[in-house]
């Protein structure tokens, strides 16, 4: 097991290339299942997700290889349609390859992913979807059965929005006989990305980007190679961590357009932001301002920077609220926040954050991806040493994070630890 040691204090200042999105990638790689073949998929970040998706593809038969963020991957020989829950278990986005097996192998095994740190996880809206474009769903020992020796097109109504439902839903009417017709659709670009790679791949679908998608059924897709969205949630995290810390810094190879919410809760903070093309600046010259978010979806501000965001308000003068309307319960990180020195209430769904002078080193631990980073950057402003363990839950979302954060200043060692 690996832990980070951070000395905090130091401020962030330099410029760093942002990496593929982690949500982007995770929803292409299944895609390939819907057309045998060969496909590129560049831009695709090195990380522990990506690498447990390409195992779960390796165990249906596809050979998938990463080399310098170029994704191969051969889907010609896919022989098996099951999913186990070893690997659905590691990470819930396993459950995306359910839709395409279905669509083009008429069958599919996918185990139940379980809750996750912060509790449940259902998959209700993936499995209405699918029964409605004539799957027939079973449920035994922990697993989805589902077979359809033709998918029939459908009108779908989502009652949530939901990027994975949305996901596994579209991928599979794409090979549906007939029109489907999905609304309240997920609005996510990974989606939007998602769609446009089918679309590349021959797919019939129309509304890309809006929450009602047409499609009209095609009897085959093509392999195509393509190139991931960059990953907003892990720049909306360096934007933070640059805030917090009263620095200044650089991030290429973004879309500010994707981040539009955020950059306008941070200059709403105090922050000095500066988009040009796909180059976003940030300047913080003073403490933020206490100022409140409520999580929503796209293009609300996203719940997945929500644990950042309540690190971010402890520097803040004055008493935050921080509300998560995706995920009433994504609180996990808060204990060990105050175990930094920090002042934090939760009151049904929110955090009511109180500004602090000073937080201060400690042990803590990680307990998932995004509540891991808040205390990564707790770390950072915290004064003296933190030790932060189980950062494996950081690897699977973040490419080379203390290289980059110490690339701009920071100063992170990552260790060997027996304790976990
Ligand atoms: C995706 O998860 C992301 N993961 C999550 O990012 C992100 O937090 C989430 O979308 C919300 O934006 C990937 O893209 C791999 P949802 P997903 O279905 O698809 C409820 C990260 O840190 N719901 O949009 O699982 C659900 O409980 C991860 O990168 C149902 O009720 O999220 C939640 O309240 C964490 N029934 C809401 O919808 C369902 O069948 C949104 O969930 C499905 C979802």
């Amino acid at each position: 097991m690996d832990k980070f040691v951070i000395q905090g204090g130091t401020k962030l200042q330099g410029t760093i290339n942002i990496s593929g999105a982690k949500n982007g990638s995770l929803a292409l790689m299944p895609a390939t299942l819907l057309a045998p073949g060969t496909y590129h998929l560049r831009n695709t970040p090195n990380l522990r997700d990506v690498w447990t998706m390409s195992r779960l593809m390796g165990s249906l038969g596809a050979f998938c290889e990463l080399n310098d963020n170029e994704l191969f991957l051969d889907t010609r020989n896919i022989n098996n349609f099951e999913a186990p829950y070893e690997h659905v278990k590691k990470m819930r986005a396993s459950f995306y390859v359910l839709g395409p097996l279905v669509a083009r192998y008429g069958m599919a095994k996918v185990s139940l992913p379980g809750g996750c740190a912060w509790g449940p996880r259902p998959v209700d809206l993936h499995l209405k979807g699918l029964e409605k474009l004539g799957a027939e769903i079973d449920l035994s020992s922990g697993y989805v059965l589902a077979k359809a020796d033709k998918l029939i097109g459908s009108k779908i109504h989502f009652d949530i929005s939901s990027v994975g439902a949305t996901g596994n839903v579209l991928m599979a009417a794409v090979l549906a006989k007939g029109n489907t017709l999905i609304t309240n659709a997920a609005l996510e670009p990974e989606i939007t990305a998602l769609a446009r790679m089918l679309v590349k791949m021959g797919a019939k679908i129309d509304g890309i980007g809006t929450s009602q998608l047409e499609i009209e059924g095609v009897d085959s897709l093509k392999p195509v190679d393509e190139e991931t969205i960059p990953d907003r949630i892990e720049a909306a995290t360096f934007l933070i961590a640059a805030a917090m810390t009263q620095g200044k810094i650089q991030l290429n190879k973004t879309n500010p357009y994707h981040l539009s919410s955020v950059i306008a809760k941070l200059e709403e903070s105090g922050a000095e932001i500066d988009v040009n093309s796909d180059v976003i600046t940030l300047e913080m010259n003073e403490k933020p301002k206490a100022t409140d978010i409520v999580t929503a979806v796209y293009p609300g501000i996203p719940t997945d920077i929500q644990a950042q965001w309540t690190a971010y308000m402890l520097m803040a003068d004055g008493s935050s609220k921080i509300t998560d309307n995706i995920y009433r319960d994504r609180f996990k990180h808060v204990p060990e926040l105050i175990r930094l020195g920090a002042n934090i209430d939760i009151i049904d769904n929110s955090a009511i954050v109180s500004g602090v002078n000073m937080l201060k080193g400690a042990q803590v631990m990680s307990s998932d991806l995004r509540g891991s980073v808040s205390l990564v950057l707790g770390a950072l402003v915290a004064d003296g040493t933190s030790e932060i363990y189980r950062i494996y839950h950081l690897d699977r979302g973040y490419e080379e994070l203390e290289k980059k954060l110490n690339n701009l200043g920071a100063n992170i060692k990552r260790v060997k630890t027996d304790i976990i």
